[in-house]
């Protein structure tokens, strides 16, 4: 028996700005690489490009704005109310650019992703590429990893390497990880929508094997 609609696994992407991994995901889903529901993308900020993407794509869009809360702990809980009206199965942060509370992060562990631009555990935080060609790395890259209290600190899906050039700058570094983003986000998410991906204690684990250190690699040197 075919599995219907309501079946699919429920993603709620969250997005802060331009929304390009959002977009990613979203026609993986409609080109049914991806097997499942988009049934949300939310927006911390009105005037998120990503909302008039999502809503050219027919994707059901909310706004929660942070400015509007007297602390991180009110915002988060009603982030959690808003998302819970979604029942999503995964939750995508997609460049959702707000620190998240320890009750929010253990509220959905286990079925949150983010991305971030670094082979993590290399340079959390912001200014990665630039901290990147500071250090004078041969490689730089982009991580998805679940989402865990500690921000940036949770246990790695996948990766792809970038290679750092003679001629680079943080903004052309930039472009080529944003590339790799598009590709290595959609995975992510297909895995864990056919049930491969999973986080246990804080191990990620891929067809019930626990994933080294910093995750799956791709190269994109090769
Ligand atoms: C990406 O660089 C991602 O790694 C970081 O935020 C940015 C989001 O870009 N977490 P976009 O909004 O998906 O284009």
């Amino acid at each position: 028996m075919q599995a219907s609609e309501a079946e699919k696994p429920r993603i709620v992407i969250l997005i802060s700005g331009t929304g390009s991994n959002m977009v990613a995901i979203a026609e993986a889903v409609k080109k049914e690489e991806i097997d499942a529901d988009i049934v949300g993308i939310i927006s911390n900020r009105p005037n998120a490009a990503g909302l008039e993407k999502a809503q050219a794509m027919d994707l059901h869009t909310d706004l929660i704005d942070h400015t509007l809360y007297a602390s991180r702990d009110e915002f988060d809980h009603a982030l959690i109310r808003m998302i819970e009206d979604l029942k999503p199965d995964l939750v995508v942060l997609a460049g959702f650019m707000r620190i998240l509370t320890a009750d929010f992060t253990r509220y959905y562990e286990g079925r949150l992703l983010n991305i971030h631009p670094s082979l993590l555990p290399k340079y959390q935080g912001l200014n990665t590429h630039q901290r990147a060609l500071d250090a004078g790395d041969d490689i730089h890259g982009v991580t998805v990893h679940f989402v865990t209290e500690e921000l940036d600190g949770g246990p790695n899906a996948i990766q792809a390497i970038v290679p750092i050039l003679d001629v680079d700058n943080a903004k052309l570094l930039q472009q080529r990880v944003h590339e790799q983003e598009h590709i290595i986000y959609p995975i992510a998410v297909k895995w864990f929508c056919e049930g491969r991906l999973n986080m246990k204690g804080n191990e990620a684990l891929l067809d019930g094997k626990a994933l080294p250190l910093r995750g799956v690699q791709l190269d994109s040197r090769n």
